[in-house]
């Protein structure tokens, strides 16, 4: 499986009217708890579909900040009835938003440094992974090393494929050239031939996903902000 611009177009056909629902909820979570969005239409729009289209058991997020990313994800969880998320951040700023939200019942938060979790989390159990966390370089060449790495292994093993999304791969400061984090992220899946996906603003998959999703009724924006430096890939096998 290749997650390029004719699985997308596959995942915005099959789940559009879901999508236009989302923008609806997501402008009112917005205004009515402030979860100050660090996270693009597309992408938080992508993140939603691939929790629905792989059903995922059990859900790793670093980090959720006020808790928006976080929202996408519950969302999709509690629409597939299935699946848990557990979530790392040194603040605890999402937790009374989410908890507002109504859509706690399939998350567990956990207040403190994500890295510290590396040595002893189950990677059997892993199924998908959101990482939007601390940006630096070195943060992201560790959790390349100590989290990715051994996720990649454990899925190979495992048969399976697990999808990961990582945020700021591109900014606004740095346009198509990666950010620190996004050379340590690309490097490690030019290493290991894992293709990858983006939306980002300053590729050409962001006016074909446009009028993409224009012709299937996708209309509308959550908020204004369209740089979608996120991209996607599939550790695992292929
Ligand atoms: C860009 S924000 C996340 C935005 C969020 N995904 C959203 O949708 O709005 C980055 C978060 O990473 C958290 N963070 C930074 N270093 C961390 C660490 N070592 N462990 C856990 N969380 C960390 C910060 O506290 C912050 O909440």
């Amino acid at each position: 499986m290749t997650p390029d611009l004719a699985f997308v177009e596959y995942l915005y056909t099959k789940y559009r009217y879901e999508i236009q629902g989302m923008h609806a909820i997501q402008k009112q979570r917005i205004s009515q708890l402030d979860f100050k969005p660090h996270f693009d239409d597309m992408e938080s729009e992508l993140l939603y579909m691939l929790v629905r289209e792989f059903a995922p058991s059990f859900s790793i997020e670093f980090s959720p900040y006020f808790g928006y990313s976080t929202t996408w994800i519950l969302a999709a969880l509690r629409k597939n009835n299935n699946g848990l998320l557990k979530s790392f951040d040194i603040v605890d700023f999402s937790y009374p938003k989410v908890k507002a939200s109504g859509l706690a019942d399939r998350w567990e938060f956990v207040l403190g440094d994500v890295t510290q979790n590396y040595p002893i989390f189950e990677y059997a159990d892993i199924d998908f992974v959101f990482i939007d966390s601390d940006h630096t370089r070195e943060f992201a060449n560790r959790y390349c090393r100590e989290f990715l790495a051994p996720l990649h292994e454990q899925a190979i093993k495992s048969c399976k494929i697990i999808p990961v999304m990582t945020h700021d791969i591109y900014s606004w400061e740095t346009k198509e050239v990666p950010t620190e984090e996004g050379e340590e992220v690309l490097n490690f899946l030019k290493e290991r031939d894992i293709p990858y996906f983006t939306a980002s603003c300053f590729y050409e998959n962001f006016p074909k996903l446009k009028e993409i999703r224009g012709k299937l009724g996708i209309t509308s924006s959550v908020h204004a902000v369209e740089g979608n430096p996120s991209i996607m890939y599939f550790l695992g096998v292929r």
